[in-house]
This record gives C-alpha cells, sequence and structure tokens, in this order.
C-alpha cells in the first residue's frame, strides 16, 4: 500500500497534522519512536510542568495566602509522591488521548526510528532490530527538539539536569542552581522555589527573559526578587562539578572579572533548545539543513520535492501551539487547500505567578523598525476582580498604530494571563484597533476589564485610573 503522507514524529506537529490529513481523507501513518505519543510537549514538556505549577501553586498559596482568607489550615505539608502521582496521570490522559484520536482517524501507527530512506520511502527501525520501509507520497519532518547542551557539562538528569529532570526529582533541592532565566528556567525554578528550595538563576544576558516586553520582564524580577528568587544576570557558567551529593558551580561576570563559586544540591541547565534531526538521513536525502533547522519555504516544502517539515525542527518560535498549527496547515495545502499560519500572531506564555502572556510586537521592536505607536496601560490594582483574589500584580499594555489605532501588541503581567490574551490574538487576527476592543462589553467583574481598559487608555481615556 502507498499512504498519501507519513509524518516522522508524534509530538503536537505530528500528531495534529496527521488528523487534518485523515480529516481530508488522506490515507496516513506515523512513525513515533518514543514508546508514546505527544512528543516533548505532552511527554516531558508543556504538560507535566504545568501539573507542577498549578500543584505546586496550590501549595504555595496554601501556605502563605490563606490566613488572609480566612482560611486557617495550618502549615501545609508536601506528599511529593502524591504531587508527582497527578503529574504522572495528567501526562498519561493526555498521551492515550492522542492514541485514542488517531485510532479514531483511522491513522496507521508504526512505534519505531524513522528514517528517509528515499523521497517517497520511509524506513522504520524497531526495537526488535527489524526495519520495515512504508511507501508514501508525501512525507512530513516533525521530529521536534531536544536540550542544547552546556558546553562542558554533563546531565546526569540527577544532580545536573535538564528539564526533564527538574520534572521528576525525588526531593526538594534545598539549593536549586538554574543556568538560564529563561522559560524553562523560571517555570521550573518556581516550582521547587515553592516547594521549598532556594533558587539562584545565572543568566548570562543582563536581563531576565529575552524577547519578552522589557518593561514586563523588569517588573517581572521584581515579583521574583520577593518571592525568594535570587539573580545573578550578566553572569557565565565557567565550569559545573558534580558529586555524589551535590554540585559547585563557578561563575564569573560574562564581561569578564573574577569568578565565584555557588553550591548547590540540583543544577538546571536550561539554556534553550535545539532542532532534533538525528538519525533521520537528512544529508543521504539531499534536505538543505542551516544552523541545524530543517529549512522549508512558505508552504513548508524542503528542497527536496514530496518533503516537508513543521514545528520545532524549522524556523519560528519552539511552541506547541504553533507547531500544531503548523501541522494543521501543511495537511490543508497537501489536501489542495489553502493552509497558512498568521507568524504574526503567535501568542506565548509563562506559566508563572503572575502569568506572562504576549501576542504581537514588543514596543523594543516597534522602537527598532522605526513604527510609531501609542500605549495604553491599566494595572489590576485597579480591577475589582483582581482585589478580591489578592492578585494586584502586573498590568496589561495595548500597543497600538499612532495612525490607524490598529493593535500591534498586546503584552500581560497577571494572575491568569495566558487565558487573557487570546481575546487580543483574535482582535489581531481580525486586524481589529485599540477602539474595537474598548467598545467590546467586557463582563464585570472580571481579570479581563483591565484589557478593555488599558485599550481605553491608549486614548488617553480609562476610566478607573
Ligand atoms: P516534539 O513535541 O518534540 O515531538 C517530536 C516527536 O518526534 C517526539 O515524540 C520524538 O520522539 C519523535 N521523533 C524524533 N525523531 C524521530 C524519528 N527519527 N523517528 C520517529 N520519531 C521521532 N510549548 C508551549 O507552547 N507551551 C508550553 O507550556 C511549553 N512548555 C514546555 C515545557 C518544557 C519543559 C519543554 C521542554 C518544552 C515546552 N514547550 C512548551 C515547547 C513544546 O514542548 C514544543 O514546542 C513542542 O513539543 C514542539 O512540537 P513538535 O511536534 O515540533 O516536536
Ligand atoms: P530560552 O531560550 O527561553 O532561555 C534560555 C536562557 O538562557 C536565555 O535567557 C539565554 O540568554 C540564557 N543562556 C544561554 N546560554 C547561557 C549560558 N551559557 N549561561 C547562562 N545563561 C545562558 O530557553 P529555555 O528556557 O531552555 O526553553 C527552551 C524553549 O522551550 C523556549 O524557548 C520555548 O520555546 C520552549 N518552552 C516554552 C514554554 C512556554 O511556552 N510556556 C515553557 C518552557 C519551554
Amino acid at each position: 500500500m502507498t499512504y498519501d503522507l507519513t509524518i516522522i514524529g508524534t509530538g503536537p506537529g505530528g500528531y495534529v497534522c496527521a488528523i487534518r490529513a485523515a480529516q481530508l481523507g488522506m490515507k496516513v501513518a506515523v512513525v513515533e519512536k518514543r514508546p508514546k505519543h505527544g512528543g516533548t510537549c505532552l511527554n516531558v514538556g508543556c504538560i507535566p510542568s504545568k501539573a507542577l505549577l498549578y500543584a505546586s501553586e496550590m501549595f504555595a498559596q496554601a501556605a502563605h495566602d490563606f490566613p488572609a482568607l480566612g482560611i486557617v489550615v495550618g502549615a501545609p505539608t508536601l506528599d511529593l509522591p502524591a504531587m508527582m502521582k497527578h503529574k504522572d496521570d495528567t501526562v498519561a490522559a493526555n498521551v492515550n488521548g492522542v492514541g485514542f484520536l488517531l485510532k479514531k482517524n483511522k491513522v496507521d501507527v508504526f512505534f519505531g526510528t524513522g528514517s528517509i530512506a528515499a523521497p517517497g520511502k520511509v524506513a522504520v527501525s524497531g526495537e526488535d532490530g527489524k526495519v520495515a520501509e512504508l511507501e508514501t507520497k508525501n512525507i512530513v519532518i516533525a521530529t521536534g527538539s531536544d536540550v542544547t547542551p552546556l558546553p562542558g557539562v554533563t546531565i546526569d538528569e540527577k544532580i545536573v539536569v535538564s528539564s526533564t529532570g527538574a520534572l521528576t526529582l525525588d526531593k526538594v533541592p534545598a539549593k536549586l542552581i538554574v543556568v538560564g532565566a529563561g522559560v524553562i528556567g523560571l517555570e521550573l525554578g518556581s516550582v521547587w522555589a515553592r516547594l521549598g528550595a532556594e533558587v539562584t538563576v545565572v543568566e548570562f544576558l543582563d536581563r531576565i527573559l529575552p524577547g519578552m516586553d522589557t518593561e514586563v520582564a523588569k517588573q517581572f524580577q521584581r515579583i521574583l526578587d520577593k518571592q525568594g528568587f535570587k539573580f545573578l544576570l550578566s553572569h557565565k557558567v565557567a565550569k559545573v562539578e558534580a558529586g555524589s551529593a551535590g554540585a559547585t558551580v563557578t561563575v564569573e561576570p560574562a564581561a569578564g572579572g573574577e569568578a565565584q563559586t555557588l553550591a548547590g544540591d540540583v543544577v538546571l541547565v536550561a539554556i534553550g533548545r535545539r532542532p532534533y534531526t538525528e538519525g533521520l538521513g537528512l544529508e543521504k536525502a539531499g534536505v538543505a539543513m542551516e544552523r541545524g533547522r530543517v529549512v522549508i519555504d512558505d508552504r513548508f516544502a524542503t528542497n527536496v520535492p514530496g518533503i516537508y517539515a513543521i514545528g520545532d525542527v524549522v524556523r519560528g518560535p519552539m511552541l506547541a501551539h504553533k507547531a500544531e498549527d503548523e501541522g494543521m496547515a501543511v495537511a490543508e495545502i497537501l489536501a489542495g487547500q489553502h493552509g497558512h499560519v498568521n507568524y504574526g500572531v503567535i501568542p506565548g506564555v509563562v506559566y508563572t505567578e503572575p502569568e506572562i502572556a504576549s501576542v504581537g510586537k514588543t514596543e523594543e521592536e516597534l522602537k527598532a523598525a522605526g513604527v510609531a505607536y501609542k500605549i495604553g496601560k491599566f494595572p489590576f490594582t485597579a480591577n475589582g476582580r483582581a482585589r478580591s483574589m489578592r492578585a494586584t500584580d502586573g498590568f496589561v499594555k495595548v500597543l497600538a498604530d499612532a495612525a490607524t489605532d490598529r493593535v500591534l501588541g498586546v503584552h500581560i503581567l497577571g494572575r491568569g494571563a495566558g487565558e487573557l490574551i487570546a481575546e487580543a490574538a483574535v482582535l489581531m487576527e481580525f486586524g481589529g484597533s485599540a477602539e474595537d476592543l474598548a467598545r467590546t462589553c467586557h463582563a464585570h467583574p472580571t481579570m479581563s476589564e483591565a484589557v478593555k481598559e488599558a485599550a481605553l487608555a491608549v486614548d488617553k481615556r480609562a476610566i478607573h485610573t
């Protein structure tokens, strides 16, 4: 049998692509080298990290916030194995869900390592050493990404861990050293800080969360300071010496200067992720690569006819929803439709407390591009719902084109910001203006009223400040 489409990798990019292609009438096969579907996101990324972030946040609220709400329960005690079980159950439910959906859509599943034997041929090497060959009209590479290593540092996933090891620690480290103040460092640093670890973050740059709106990042760092995080910005790690009970990390100023040492029970290396293409046979197949990423055109096609690529393995932000949307788009293109992804409107969320959510351009990007813009800001201290939840940290910032009022970017620091950003994304997808947002009726009392007020503030007419 010849498949219409064979997809290598069943992370959010691959499995969504498979389902959409099957919906469109294609005969689809997927190849997955892990024993489970769902990729990085469901197994060792988005889902387990959010399960631990939620549970640890409840723990922190019980410890610090309940008395002010008139709830007296005494100091909470941690049952870490039960918290880990909550995480594992959440992962299992999601992973099983993907298996069910693939079956429901009659997608053929092959477990094993996929490689491109030739255009139109995918070899699947099973754990038993047997190799099967699939004939296929088209191939989509959706093999995702892997941890970027820190040169000279061995990750043993016990003392020196990547995000994967940081999701399965069997006890709370007294001292956790995090290398990299990016999304993983701050999310997983938050989990262990809430459970009692003293967290020190070493960051090469002079700021946290590079790429995010600078004003948001600065205010967020002050909040993390209050939560007990220690930051060593503009510092790089020169050496990590791991023993059986902990590690000594030598750090030095990024610009050069005197080194200092930090002692930690666990060191989390979170300096980014890199595309994963090992063993795929791309070189042999003649697929063009650039700095580790598979090169594609705006139809997700590589330079080799019949071979496409999506998700973390190609350009753009390494985000699950970006991979999913690319998966849908390429399936629609292969079916003769006009699938596309609007890269200008891909929300990004950091799931800390408070959360950070952002869509569109930052002020820094608008300045660099010479775009004239207006700003509307509204603080959660002036929002009734935020006060009622004692969640007044943060603000909403709307950036609109000075001439047309079209919304160019929205940045939110606040509880539940990840949910609030969706209305900004819809507005921007429709090319909406700050006036459109300001004239839309928002339910009271909700955190979303702060989004409306920030839109009103673009025209200097916020009501509650
Ligand atoms: P992946 O999910 O990496 O899937 C690729 C799949 O391909 C894997 O299952 C792999 O086993 C398989 N594979 C690889 N090579 C082969 C081969 N040769 N043969 C067969 N199979 C192969 N993103 C968000 O949007 N929100 C979040 O909250 C978020 N949290 C994260 C937290 C952590 C700790 C991490 C590490 C990442 C997080 N991400 C998050 C990023 C997100 O996980 C990725 O962007 C997303 O998984 C990319 O999807 P993908 O389908 O491109 O690749
Ligand atoms: P990141 O790119 O977000 O952050 C890495 C940080 O490490 C940067 O601040 C960088 O300046 C710093 N750094 C790099 N080299 C360094 C060094 N030698 N010493 C000190 N600091 C150094 O990468 P991170 O946090 O590892 O996450 C990887 C990717 O996973 C993210 O970019 C994102 O795409 C995805 N992700 C998304 C999440 C979400 O959407 N909520 C959650 C977690 C991961």
